[in-house]
């Protein structure tokens, strides 16, 4: 049996570390402030959205709740964030997506700020993420970073290979797999072979989007596997791209669908928002 990864512990202790530091800072006088801006109501990104205010309330960050009607104009959405980016009050701006279809939502991170970017979406914090200046990390790829460092797992000279190249989570996966001095693949629905590829992988980073996706034939024996998927199956019970059942008998360690990498996103999330004020 695979070590389990828990992702769980390992983002409570970073909320604890920031915590104090956020203890800390009340001292001198600084509070660090998110606002949190959810245009309509879909189910899943009000759960996200209630989990990361609950976050900030746990370690001591403000935060301001924007709940926005579903109808509301790509104009009076971008006229909100511009209002952000001028209040000193706020630190870092985040806008749960996806969107609905009639905002674009291209417009709408290029409209954030860079220094309020705690998704670190905008293509500025991008481009710096890429050629490793300072800045925001993206919150999901930096959890992984996270879990891996903080369970002793190195990156360097490893082989790592990636499933899904998404500007949220596989891009990025990949670049900061590379900072760490992995040697990495991008794999994506279009490759050939797949499975020849993901069997070299040392570290297997599963962001594709497909339930229960990778099986025991796609991994290398002894291999690390972080599942960043979180599907409903048929039971409505969570699960990951990863056929978790399939794979843990043939892994050295891999992350559980809940429990793993996401509480590390919303973790890191935090660390974007105390940034701000460091
Ligand atoms: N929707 C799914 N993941 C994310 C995320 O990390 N940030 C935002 N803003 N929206 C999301």
């Amino acid at each position: 049996m695979a070590r389990l990864i828990d992702g769980k512990l390992i983002s409570t202790q970073i909320k604890d570390e920031l915590k104090a530091e956020v203890a800390a800072l009340k001292e001198k006088g600084i509070v660090p402030c998110l606002a949190v801006i959810q245009v309509g109501n879909d189910p899943a990104s009000s759960v996200y959205v209630n989990n990361k205010k609950k976050a900030c309330a746990y370690i001591g960050i403000e935060s301001l709740a924007y709940e926005l009607e579903e109808n509301i104009s790509q104009e009076e959405l971008l006229g909100i964030i511009d209002e952000l980016n001028h209040n000193d009050m706020v630190n870092g701006i985040l806008v749960q997506l996806p969107l609905p279809k009639h905002i674009n939502e291209e417009a709408v991170i290029k409209a954030i700020t860079p220094k309020k970017d705690v998704d670190g979406f905008h293509p500025e914090t991008v481009g710096n993420m890429c050629i490793g200046s300072k800045g925001f990390l993206p919150c999901t790829p930096a959890g992984v970073i996270q879990l891996l460092k903080r369970s002793n797992i190195a990156i360097e000279g490893k082989e790592c290979v990636v499933i899904g190249r998404s500007n949220i989570v596989g891009k990025p996966m990949a670049l900061l797999l590379l900072r760490e001095n992995g040697t990495v693949t991008i794999t994506h629905s279009r490759t050939k072979d797949l499975k020849e590829i993901t069997k070299r992988a040392d570290i297997l980073v599963a962001a594709i989007g497909k339930p229960k996706f990778v099986t025991a034939d796609y991994v290398k024996e002894g291999a690390v596997v972080i599942d960043v998927g979180i599907h409903r199956n048929e039971d409505n019970k969570l699960c990951g791209d990863v056929d978790f059942d399939d794979v843990v008998d043939k892994v050295s360690a891999i992350t559980p669908v809940p429990g793993g990498v996401g509480p590390m996103t919303i973790a890191m999330l935090m660390n974007n928002c105390v940034e701000t004020v460091r």
